[in-house]
């Protein structure tokens, strides 16, 4: 019945409201009747008091009982309270004045108060009851006593009794009212609950429906954050996460786009140049030429596929790092002797500057050597024909510091921060027919991160470019 959070959360809160109005009316109203009743009390005894002075007055004959009446009238600020002014003659009590009002019992013989109905009173007490005192009352009367004096001394009783009706009218009064409050203050609640209820139940609807349109392909909708309770914070976090997700999706399809991209030129280029030593097109010396670039373009294939492999491996972490100590120093020689035939080729002076002649590093030798790899395969590739390279070597504070350095083409400043993304190429033509994939500085990246470490770029263009990277060093 209640299956969505919002109606449950209303019905709780609405389980928890009235009970709580409830209970509160009730205890209001309770306290309240005794607070009637206690105050009545105290002005029926109060007024008894002062019909006292009177009755001392009628006693002596001074005044009429036409007079008594007028002042009994005058006295009673409750409709329909009937006094009673009791004297005690040796054994027996009769009853010496009696004020009537409409309807209550006008008619009634009193019956001759027992003696124990009364000692109390003329023991100098003052008493206090409801019921129908001794049934002679047909409804339940608030009954007050107090001893009649006269002359200083005690000779009777004098009693006041109120319908309890008549002080209900009263509360019936102040009930009302209170119920009017406990209901206008429900409605608010209920209003102001709906709006909360709804204030929390609303971003996690949205939510739901966010993540089942995720779900089905659209990474475009967010969530509305209108608060910044939990609720709030957990819909920003859901943005968090569409947004990580959507980019996650961008790259996966310009990846693919890439990688496809990647494969068919140098695919189509081949099927051209089979297709035409097949055909016999091409006169045999051309055929051997456009063999040869159909091989260089299989090599590339092979590089780019190898590459894609040595990504998806580091990303996976598939493989974890193999940390060794090594001296970097031999590394590095020993790559710069296996590029020989490159760096010959552009007729490149390679330049050494390392700090002390062993440089030992903590980190995973055949990562470290794809990095510098790549970075002297950019630096030869993008050198100028003669120009130089510098390689250098330092350390400080507990790292090393590797820096290669190229005279080459350098880097125009707006594109610095896209090096790193996979295929990115600054420009395609600038490296003449050496064609790379745009992979090498993508994995270069990941490794270095890998090692939770850092590399970083210096360049400017025409002048070259200068790639440093830290190691942990190895005492
Ligand atoms: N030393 C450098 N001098 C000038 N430009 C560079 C240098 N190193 C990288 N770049 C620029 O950054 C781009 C990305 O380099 P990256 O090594 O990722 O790709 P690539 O060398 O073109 O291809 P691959 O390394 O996969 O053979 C290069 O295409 C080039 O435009
Ligand atoms: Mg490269």
């Amino acid at each position: 019945m209640f299956r969505s959070l919002f109606s449950r959360l209303m019905v709780t809160y609405l389980i928890i409201m009235l009970i709580t109005l409830i209970t509160l009316s009730l205890f209001l109203s309770s306290a309240l009747q005794r607070y009637v009743i206690r105050t009545t009390e105290e002005e029926l005894i109060r007024e008894a008091k002062e019909l006292n002075r009177h009755y001392e007055l009628y006693d002596r004959g001074w005044v009429s009982r036409e007079y008594m009446e007028l002042i009994s009238d005058g006295i009673t600020s409750y409709e329909n309270t009937s006094i009673w002014v009791v004297r005690v003659v040796g054994d027996i009590s009769l009853l010496q004045f009696q004020y009537n009002p409409n309807g209550l019992d006008n008619e009634m013989e009193i019956t001759p108060f027992s003696k124990e109905e009364i000692t109390n009173v003329l023991r100098g007490n003052i008493i206090k009851n409801i019921g129908k005192f001794g049934e002679r009352f047909s409804v339940p009367v608030l009954t007050v006593g107090i001893p009649l004096k006269i002359g200083g001394s005690i000779k009777g009783a004098i009693f006041f009794h109120t319908p309890i009706e008549e002080i209900d009218l009263i509360l019936y009064d102040i009930y009302a009212d209170i119920w009017k409050a406990t209901l206008f203050s429900a409605v608010l609640a209920v209003v102001l609950l709906y709006w909360t209820s709804r204030r929390i139940s609303k971003p996690l609807s949205q939510m739901s429906d966010v993540s089942r349109e995720i779900a089905s392909g659209n990474y475009k909708r967010r969530v509305n954050v209108s608060s910044r309770d939990e609720t709030g914070q957990l819909a920003l976090s859901f943005n968090a996460m569409a947004d990580s997700l959507e980019r996650l999706e961008d790259m996966r399809r310009t990846f693919v786009a890439n990688v496809s991209h990647e494969l068919r030129s140098p695919l189509t280029s081949m099927r051209g140049y089979i297709q035409g030593v097949l055909d016999k097109t091409f006169d045999p010396e051309e055929q051997e030429k456009y063999l040869t670039i159909a091989l260089e373009e299989t090599q590339r294939l092979n590089k780019l596929i190898n590459e894609l492999l040595d990504l998806s491996q580091i990303e996976s972490g598939q493989f974890p790092l193999n940390i060794k100590v090594f001296d970097i120093n031999e590394q590095i020689r020993r790559l710069i002797i296996a590029q020989e035939e490159k760096i010959n080729a552009k007729e490149i002076d390679v330049e050494i500057d390392f700090q002390s002649n062993k440089c030992m590093v903590k980190a995973d030798p055949d990562r470290i050597n794809q990095v510098i790899i790549n970075l002297l395969d950019n630096a030869i590739k993008f050198n100028r024909h003669r120009g130089k390279i510098l390689i250098k070597t330092w350390k400080n504070r507990g790292k090393v510091y590797v820096k290669i350095q190229d005279q080459g083409i350098g880097i125009p400043k707006e594109e610095i921060a896209n090096i790193w993304d996979r295929f990115y190429q600054v420009e395609k033509s600038r490296s003449g027919r050496e064609r790379g994939t745009g992979l090498g500085l993508s994995i270069v990246k990941k490794i270095i991160e890998e090692h939770h470490e850092n590399i970083w770029v210096n360049s400017s263009l025409d002048e070259g470019s200068a790639f440093i990277f830290s190691l942990e060093a190895s005492a």
